[in-house]
Parts: C-alpha cells; sequence; structure tokens
C-alpha cells in the first residue's frame, strides 16, 4: 500500500478525527487493515498476555445494526452527554470548535452504516468489577494498539475515529457480532474509510502550560 509522505511528528499531529471526509464510496482492502493490525499489534500490553481481538466488520446487515445501536446509544443518552459537555465552562473559541465537532459528530450520525469498515478493538477480559489497578491495565492493553492502528491507517490514506457511543448497548453490539460478552469487553468502534484529501491540519489543543506539571501538580 502506497505511505503518505508525512514526518513522524506530522503524522502524530495531523491523524485526527476525521467523519465528514471520510470517502463513503471507495472500497477498502482487506490487506491494507490487516497491514495496520500487523502493526498495532506491536503495541505494549500488560504483563505478555496480548489479550487483544479486533473485529473487522465490513457487512452491510452488521454495519447497519451497529449503526443502530449507536445512534439508539447517542439519543437516549442525550441528558448524560450534555451533562458532560455542560460541565465545562467554554470560552468563545472553545464553543465554536465544540459546535464544529458536534456537527462532525451529528455527519457520522446519520453515516456511519455507509462507512465500509468499522473495527472494534476487544480486550479478553471484563473491567466493571476490577480495581482501578486492573482496569488500567486493561484499558492500556487495547488503546495504544488502538492508536497505532489509527496512525498506521492515516499513513495509507485512511481517515478513523475514536467512537464510543455503540458501548451503550455493548450487549446487543456483542449478540449482533457473535462476541462472547461475559468474556469479551468492546472497546470503541473505529469507522474506517479512505479519506476525501490527505491534507489534515494539528488541532487547536489547550497550551501545555495548563496541562503540565513538572515534579509537583
Ligand atoms: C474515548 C473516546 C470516545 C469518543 N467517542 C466518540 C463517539 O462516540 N462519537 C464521536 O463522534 N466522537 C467520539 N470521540 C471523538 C471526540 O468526541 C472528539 O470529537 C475528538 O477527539 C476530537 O477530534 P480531534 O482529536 O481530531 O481534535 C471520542 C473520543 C474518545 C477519545
Amino acid at each position: 500500500m502506497p505511505i503518505l509522505d508525512l514526518s513522524i511528528d506530522e503524522l502524530l499531529t495531523t491523524t485526527r478525527t476525521v467523519r465528514k471526509r471520510l470517502d463513503l464510496t471507495r472500497p477498502v482492502e482487506a490487506e491494507v487493515i490487516a497491514e495496520c493490525l500487523q502493526l498495532a499489534v506491536q503495541a505494549p500490553s500488560a504483563g505478555t498476555k496480548q489479550s487483544w481481538h479486533f473485529l473487522v466488520v465490513t457487512e452491510p446487515v452488521q454495519r447497519q445494526a451497529l449503526a443502530e445501536l449507536y445512534r439508539k446509544g447517542w439519543t437516549s443518552n442525550q441528558a448524560y452527554i450534555k451533562q458532560r459537555t455542560a460541565a465545562v465552562a467554554l470560552d468563545e473559541k472553545q464553543a465554536s470548535m465544540y459546535a464544529r465537532i458536534a456537527a462532525s459528530a451529528d455527519y457520522l450520525l446519520e453515516h456511519l452504516y455507509e462507512v465500509p469498515v468499522h473495527v472494534i478493538p476487544c480486550i479478553q477480559r471484563r473491567s466493571e468489577q476490577l480495581p482501578i489497578i486492573q482496569q488500567a491495565g486493561l484499558w492500556g492493553s487495547i488503546l495504544p494498539a488502538t492508536w497505532s492502528f489509527m496512525l498506521a491507517a492515516r499513513s495509507r490514506g485512511l481517515g478513523t475515529s475514536l467512537t464510543s457511543y455503540h458501548l451503550f448497548f455493548e450487549r446487543e453490539a456483542a449478540e449482533v457480532l457473535g462476541i462472547p460478552y461475559e468474556q469479551v469487553m468492546q472497546t470503541a468502534l473505529l469507522p474506517v474509510a479512505y479519506t476525501l484529501g490527505d491534507t489534515f491540519k494539528p488541532a487547536v489543543r489547550k497550551s501545555l502550560d495548563e496541562v503540565l506539571h513538572w515534579n509537583r501538580w
């Protein structure tokens, strides 16, 4: 697969959440997904277990079912979603950024079933009842690989976003996909498609000063 001419720093700063610029008509080859996952499993995982699994969904019926659960997650949890965003005091710049994200998120909501590939990173164990150290081990054993997948995808002209709303109905999604829910936890749903154009800008973020602590909080 051709690799985009990006420096490592460019790759790290321009791997963005892509929703509106997903090419919904161009097929994605199974090989490119496998290549990205091959790179992803070089990520660290706690201990030596490598308890990760990646479910790649291309069947239209399954994608439709996931998109419906995603929508149900979104619509039936508006109070929770609003309360989470309302908890943050926004200045004008941030408010306009959130408005852009909301419009982009709405677009994905409408088009998720059309995105040619959905990747669901899973971990073999459930975290609900675990103490924080073990939760950290579980989530920390899948998210680095997930992000590596997203970086590898970007380097090959693919766009992704890390989404979670279908997890409000994780059990139903497990049934759709034949995942053994009691033993395996889904951690996200990554819509994957080639991007329309391949130039992306770094995101606006809080200044590092606001979040960086040297030696003490
Ligand atoms: C853990 C996690 C869960 C997310 N869930 C969703 C989601 O369900 N739907 C969605 O549209 N975006 C989701 N996002 C994306 C964020 O809401 C936000 O739009 C994104 O991180 C901003 O994009 P940027 O990194 O390109 O600035 C999620 C991001 C993270 C890290």
